[in-house]
Protein backbone atom coordinates (compact mmCIF):
# COMPACT_ATOMS: atom_id res chain seq x y z
CA UNK A 1 0.00 0.00 0.00
CA UNK A 2 1.30 3.53 -0.88
CA UNK A 3 1.96 6.06 1.86
CA UNK A 4 3.42 8.79 0.48
CA UNK A 5 5.48 11.37 2.69
CA UNK A 6 4.60 15.48 1.23
CA UNK A 7 3.20 18.40 2.61
CA UNK A 8 -0.43 18.30 4.27
CA UNK A 9 -2.16 20.57 1.86
CA UNK A 10 -0.95 18.16 -1.26
CA UNK A 11 -2.63 15.39 0.87
CA UNK A 12 -5.73 17.23 1.29
CA UNK A 13 -6.25 18.58 -1.97
CA UNK A 14 -4.89 15.02 -4.08
CA UNK A 15 -7.86 13.60 -1.62
CA UNK A 16 -10.52 16.12 -2.52
CA UNK A 17 -10.73 17.66 1.59
CA UNK A 18 -9.95 21.52 0.17
CA UNK A 19 -7.92 23.10 -3.11
CA UNK A 20 -4.34 23.68 -2.21
CA UNK A 21 -5.54 27.53 -1.82
CA UNK A 22 -7.75 26.40 0.71
CA UNK A 23 -5.63 24.56 2.74
CA UNK A 24 -5.07 27.25 5.28
CA UNK A 25 -8.42 28.00 6.33
CA UNK A 26 -9.14 23.88 5.75
CA UNK A 27 -6.72 23.68 8.71
CA UNK A 28 -8.36 26.53 11.07
CA UNK A 29 -11.85 25.03 10.34
CA UNK A 30 -10.82 21.54 10.88
CA UNK A 31 -8.80 19.09 13.28
CA UNK A 32 -6.40 17.92 11.19
CA UNK A 33 -3.30 16.14 13.09
CA UNK A 34 -0.41 14.57 12.16
CA UNK A 35 0.56 11.80 15.14
CA UNK A 36 -1.97 13.27 17.20
CA UNK A 37 -0.84 17.02 17.16
CA UNK A 38 -2.80 19.97 15.32
CA UNK A 39 -1.73 21.07 12.37
CA UNK A 40 -2.27 24.78 10.87
CA UNK A 41 0.56 24.84 9.05
CA UNK A 42 -0.45 23.50 5.65
CA UNK A 43 3.22 23.14 3.98
CA UNK A 44 4.61 20.61 6.95
CA UNK A 45 4.78 17.35 5.85
CA UNK A 46 4.02 13.90 6.67
CA UNK A 47 3.10 10.39 5.61
CA UNK A 48 -0.10 9.71 5.10
CA UNK A 49 -0.91 7.10 7.76
CA UNK A 50 0.31 9.96 10.32
CA UNK A 51 -2.33 12.34 9.67
CA UNK A 52 -6.41 12.78 11.16
CA UNK A 53 -8.63 14.91 10.28
CA UNK A 54 -11.67 15.17 12.70
CA UNK A 55 -10.22 11.97 14.25
CA UNK A 56 -10.78 9.93 10.95
CA UNK A 57 -7.89 8.82 9.16
CA UNK A 58 -7.04 9.94 6.00
CA UNK A 59 -9.03 8.56 2.82
CA UNK A 60 -6.97 5.49 1.22
CA UNK A 61 -4.34 7.21 -1.70
CA UNK A 62 -6.11 4.94 -3.93
CA UNK A 63 -9.66 3.79 -4.34
CA UNK A 64 -11.58 1.65 -6.13
CA UNK A 65 -15.39 1.52 -5.59
CA UNK A 66 -18.41 -0.84 -7.10
CA UNK A 67 -21.46 0.56 -7.86
CA UNK A 68 -24.46 -0.22 -9.05
CA UNK A 69 -25.27 2.75 -12.22
CA UNK A 70 -28.81 3.72 -12.60
CA UNK A 71 -30.13 3.87 -16.04
CA UNK A 72 -29.71 7.68 -17.16
CA UNK A 73 -26.00 8.39 -16.18
CA UNK A 74 -23.35 8.46 -18.33
CA UNK A 75 -20.02 7.00 -17.79
CA UNK A 76 -17.49 10.17 -18.86
CA UNK A 77 -16.19 13.11 -17.33
CA UNK A 78 -16.98 15.47 -19.60
CA UNK A 79 -21.03 14.77 -21.81
CA UNK A 80 -23.83 16.53 -21.21
CA UNK A 81 -26.30 15.04 -18.95
CA UNK A 82 -26.22 13.38 -16.07
CA UNK A 83 -22.58 12.28 -15.48
CA UNK A 84 -22.18 9.02 -13.02
CA UNK A 85 -19.14 11.13 -10.69
CA UNK A 86 -22.27 12.83 -9.59
CA UNK A 87 -23.24 10.08 -7.27
CA UNK A 88 -19.97 10.31 -5.92
CA UNK A 89 -19.55 12.20 -2.61
CA UNK A 90 -18.20 15.75 -3.18
CA UNK A 91 -15.02 14.66 -1.24
CA UNK A 92 -14.65 11.94 -3.99
CA UNK A 93 -15.00 14.09 -6.69
CA UNK A 94 -12.28 16.30 -5.97
CA UNK A 95 -9.60 13.87 -5.86
CA UNK A 96 -6.93 14.45 -8.35
CA UNK A 97 -5.81 12.04 -10.19
CA UNK A 98 -9.83 12.08 -10.57
CA UNK A 99 -11.61 8.73 -10.06
CA UNK A 100 -12.72 7.05 -13.60
CA UNK A 101 -15.09 4.21 -15.23
CA UNK A 102 -13.33 1.47 -15.83
CA UNK A 103 -14.48 0.93 -19.20
CA UNK A 104 -18.01 2.45 -19.77
CA UNK A 105 -21.61 1.19 -19.55
CA UNK A 106 -24.01 2.71 -21.84
CA UNK A 107 -26.65 5.66 -20.72
CA UNK A 108 -29.44 3.29 -20.46
CA UNK A 109 -27.65 0.10 -18.94
CA UNK A 110 -27.52 -0.29 -15.19
CA UNK A 111 -25.49 -2.64 -12.97
CA UNK A 112 -21.84 -3.25 -11.98
CA UNK A 113 -19.53 -0.42 -13.08
CA UNK A 114 -16.04 0.01 -10.95
CA UNK A 115 -14.48 3.21 -10.77
CA UNK A 116 -10.93 4.07 -9.65
CA UNK A 117 -8.44 6.39 -9.60
CA UNK A 118 -5.91 3.61 -9.93
CA UNK A 119 -4.59 3.97 -13.18
CA UNK A 120 -2.44 0.46 -13.63
CA UNK A 121 -5.19 -0.89 -12.78
CA UNK A 122 -7.83 1.13 -14.97
CA UNK A 123 -5.68 0.27 -17.77
CA UNK A 124 -4.89 -3.37 -16.97
CA UNK A 125 -9.16 -4.38 -16.18
CA UNK A 126 -9.89 -2.46 -19.68
CA UNK A 127 -6.62 -3.42 -22.20
CA UNK A 128 -7.83 -5.44 -25.18
CA UNK A 129 -5.47 -8.17 -23.57
CA UNK A 130 -7.86 -8.35 -20.36
CA UNK A 131 -10.42 -11.48 -20.00
CA UNK A 132 -12.64 -10.42 -17.07
CA UNK A 133 -15.69 -12.16 -17.15
CA UNK A 134 -18.58 -9.87 -17.26
CA UNK A 135 -21.79 -11.54 -16.92
CA UNK A 136 -25.35 -9.44 -18.52
CA UNK A 137 -28.98 -10.13 -17.84
CA UNK A 138 -30.15 -8.71 -20.98
CA UNK A 139 -33.92 -8.23 -22.08
CA UNK A 140 -34.69 -9.14 -25.37
CA UNK A 141 -37.74 -7.19 -28.28
CA UNK A 142 -38.34 -10.79 -29.75
CA UNK A 143 -38.24 -14.79 -28.28
CA UNK A 144 -34.88 -16.23 -29.10
CA UNK A 145 -34.88 -18.20 -31.99
CA UNK A 146 -32.77 -21.12 -30.69
CA UNK A 147 -29.68 -21.04 -32.27
CA UNK A 148 -28.15 -18.08 -30.24
CA UNK A 149 -26.18 -19.90 -27.30
CA UNK A 150 -23.92 -21.78 -29.78
CA UNK A 151 -23.21 -18.94 -32.01
CA UNK A 152 -22.25 -16.84 -29.02
CA UNK A 153 -19.96 -19.86 -27.85
CA UNK A 154 -18.62 -20.85 -30.91
CA UNK A 155 -15.91 -18.06 -31.29
CA UNK A 156 -16.44 -17.35 -34.70
CA UNK A 157 -19.16 -14.35 -34.43
CA UNK A 158 -17.83 -11.62 -36.34
CA UNK A 159 -19.54 -7.90 -35.84
CA UNK A 160 -19.55 -5.04 -38.34
CA UNK A 161 -16.45 -3.42 -38.19
CA UNK A 162 -14.60 -5.82 -36.22
CA UNK A 163 -11.38 -7.22 -37.51
CA UNK A 164 -11.63 -10.50 -35.42
CA UNK A 165 -14.06 -12.97 -34.37
CA UNK A 166 -15.56 -12.53 -30.87
CA UNK A 167 -14.26 -14.98 -28.03
CA UNK A 168 -16.44 -17.43 -27.17
CA UNK A 169 -19.56 -16.40 -24.95
CA UNK A 170 -22.13 -18.04 -22.38
CA UNK A 171 -25.59 -17.56 -22.95
CA UNK A 172 -28.35 -19.09 -20.39
CA UNK A 173 -31.88 -18.40 -21.43
CA UNK A 174 -33.83 -17.64 -18.29
CA UNK A 175 -36.83 -16.82 -20.18
CA UNK A 176 -37.76 -17.04 -23.90
CA UNK A 177 -37.07 -13.32 -24.14
CA UNK A 178 -34.68 -13.07 -21.61
CA UNK A 179 -30.84 -14.24 -21.03
CA UNK A 180 -28.02 -14.43 -19.06
CA UNK A 181 -24.83 -13.75 -20.81
CA UNK A 182 -21.29 -14.02 -19.62
CA UNK A 183 -18.44 -12.57 -21.93
CA UNK A 184 -14.59 -12.18 -21.02
CA UNK A 185 -14.06 -9.41 -23.70
CA UNK A 186 -15.49 -5.33 -23.75
CA UNK A 187 -15.85 -4.40 -27.38
CA UNK A 188 -17.98 -1.09 -27.68
CA UNK A 189 -21.75 -1.87 -27.86
CA UNK A 190 -21.04 -5.83 -27.58
CA UNK A 191 -24.10 -7.42 -25.92
CA UNK A 192 -26.80 -5.20 -28.17
CA UNK A 193 -24.52 -5.79 -31.38
CA UNK A 194 -24.21 -9.82 -30.39
CA UNK A 195 -27.95 -9.38 -30.49
CA UNK A 196 -28.18 -7.71 -33.53
CA UNK A 197 -26.60 -10.18 -35.53
CA UNK A 198 -28.52 -12.51 -34.59
CA UNK A 199 -31.71 -10.35 -35.52
CA UNK A 200 -32.83 -9.80 -32.65
CA UNK A 201 -32.79 -6.18 -30.35
CA UNK A 202 -31.75 -5.66 -26.62
CA UNK A 203 -34.17 -3.66 -24.79
CA UNK A 204 -32.95 -3.81 -21.76
CA UNK A 205 -29.52 -4.49 -20.32
CA UNK A 206 -28.25 -5.00 -16.56
CA UNK A 207 -24.86 -6.05 -15.47
CA UNK A 208 -24.94 -8.83 -12.84
CA UNK A 209 -21.32 -9.25 -12.23
CA UNK A 210 -17.75 -7.35 -13.03
CA UNK A 211 -15.22 -10.27 -12.20
CA UNK A 212 -16.21 -11.42 -8.60
CA UNK A 213 -18.20 -8.38 -8.05
CA UNK A 214 -21.38 -8.32 -8.02
CA UNK A 215 -24.34 -5.70 -7.55
CA UNK A 216 -26.82 -7.57 -6.44
CA UNK A 217 -26.82 -6.22 -2.38
CA UNK A 218 -26.43 -2.55 -3.67
CA UNK A 219 -29.32 -0.82 -4.61
CA UNK A 220 -29.20 1.32 -7.73
CA UNK A 221 -26.94 4.35 -7.21
CA UNK A 222 -25.39 2.56 -4.18
CA UNK A 223 -21.55 1.50 -3.92
CA UNK A 224 -19.27 0.48 -1.86
CA UNK A 225 -15.02 0.53 -1.44
CA UNK A 226 -13.73 -2.92 -2.76
CA UNK A 227 -10.12 -4.03 -2.59
CA UNK A 228 -8.90 -5.35 -5.52
N1 LIG B 1 -22.80 -4.11 -24.12
C1 LIG B 1 -23.63 -3.15 -24.56
O1 LIG B 1 -24.18 -3.24 -25.64
N2 LIG B 1 -23.86 -2.09 -23.76
C2 LIG B 1 -23.30 -1.95 -22.53
O2 LIG B 1 -23.55 -0.95 -21.84
C3 LIG B 1 -22.43 -2.95 -22.10
C4 LIG B 1 -22.20 -4.03 -22.91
Amino acid sequence: MKNSYKRVDAHLSSLGYCTRSEAKLFLKKNLVRIDGVRVLDPTKKAYHTQITVENEPLDAETITILMNKPSGVICSHDDAGELIYALLPLRYQGRNPKISTVGRLDIDTTGAILLTDDGDLNHRLTSPKSTVSKIYEATLATPLRGDEAEIFASGKLMLNGEKKPLLPAKMEMLLPTKVRLEICEGKYHQVKRMFGAVGNKVIALHRVNFDVYSVEELAFGEFMIIAI
